[in-house]
């Protein structure tokens, strides 16, 4: 090559960075634009009516709630959990709203009782189009207090399970190019907090595989499966029962009826992530720049260092010995 052609194309190829890169400031400014208006006119909700849905860990806390909200909804539901009775409790609750649940025990933490559930569930209902990965457990314990077990059943509940669960309902999805995967994480996925280190790497985890099948998605020409993943901080359910910081009112807890409503919200107007309360954006934020000393010393001040402390044991797993 000469001189002349390998300053040629060096222009060309700079050019088309230069394009690129204006095309690239044009889309990030249209997003920006929509985003700013989405949060003052609200996009209308989409329907869910007839939508097959599956719910893990429908029989408490935000599962049962969602379960209820979807059945409000008109979509048909699916609904897992290991605890029986109350799994059946929720089921009751949505037919009592003249909704249909096909309720089935399953416990997510294995592989092949998840592949038998999602058999079962297609026989009875069809092929689920609303995947809420919602079941989840935390033992509050610190690294050296846990049992192997104990690390292994977190890791397999709130990490592993969506891994399995996808793959059995992620293929009719792209089949038919339509589909909405929710994945319930948690504030300790973005950021960390003490005395749960289980915990917080599986959700950490869990962030890590949603967004990466989020990004697999949109490799996907016209793709039209939705994902949200939903970040909440403490929610009062009953999962970490005790626990408080020292000024609950700088950083109130929600109730499980706020978080449900932010997730149907979210869900509702495809919205890929959310976490909550607001304030949370900024945290999250900041951790990624604070100086971990600093954030040490918030964590201090907010009394976040030692607040898992306050755990009561009082969901059954929890109160299993190890
Ligand atoms: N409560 C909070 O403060 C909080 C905060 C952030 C994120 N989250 C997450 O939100 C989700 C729901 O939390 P919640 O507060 O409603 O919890 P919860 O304890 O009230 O309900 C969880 C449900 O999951 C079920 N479950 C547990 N292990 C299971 C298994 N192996 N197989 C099937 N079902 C199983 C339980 O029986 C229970 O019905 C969880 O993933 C949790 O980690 C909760």
């Amino acid at each position: 090559m000469t001189f002349v052609s390998q300053t040629q194309s060096a222009g060309k190829s700079s050019m088309a960075f230069l394009l690129d890169l204006l095309v690239l400031l044009g889309q990030l400014l249209k997003i920006f634009v929509e985003t700013i208006i989405s949060w003052i006119i609200p996009a209308d909700y989409k329907s869910v009516a007839g939508e097959v849905c599956l719910i893990t860990g429908a029989g408490n806390g935000m599962g049962r709630l969602m379960a209820l909200n979807f059945a409000q909804r008109k979509a048909k539901l699916v609904l897992w959990d290991m605890d029986a009775e109350a799994n059946k409790e929720t089921g009751a609750l949505v037919e009592q709203m003249g909704g249909t649940a096909f309720v089935d025990v399953c416990d997510v933490s294995d592989k092949e009782e998840i592949k038998k559930a999602a058999k079962r569930a297609r026989e009875a209902v069809g092929d689920i189009t609303i995947l809420v990965n919602n079941a989840g457990i935390v033992y509050a314990k610190e690294v050296l207090e846990l049992s192997e077990k104990q690390i292994e059943q977190t890791f397999k509940v709130n990490t592993l399970a969506h891994f399995w669960i996808v793959r059995e309902f992620l293929p009719h999805m792209l089949k038919t190019n339509h589909g909405h995967i929710v994945t319930l994480a948690s504030t300790v996925g973005l950021f960390a907090s003490p005395g749960m280190p289980d915990y917080c790497s599986s959700k950490h985890a869990v962030v890590g595989f949603h967004q990466s099948l989020y990004y697999d998605l949109q490799n996907f020409k016209n793709n039209n499966i939705k994902t949200t993943l939903v970040c909440p901080y403490h929610v009062k359910t009953g999962m970490f029962r005790g626990v408080t910081v020292t000024h609950p009112w700088l950083v109130p807890s929600l109730t499980p009826t706020e978080c449900v409503d932010s997730i149907m919200h979210a869900i509702l107007t495809n919205r890929p992530f959310v976490a909550m309360p607001r304030l949370m954006y900024l945290v999250y934020n900041a951790a990624t720049w604070l100086p971990m000393e600093a954030q040490t010393l918030c964590y201090r001040f907010l009394g976040a260092d030692t607040a898992i402390r306050k755990f009561k044991p009082n969901r059954p797993y929890q109160l299993e010995d190890s």
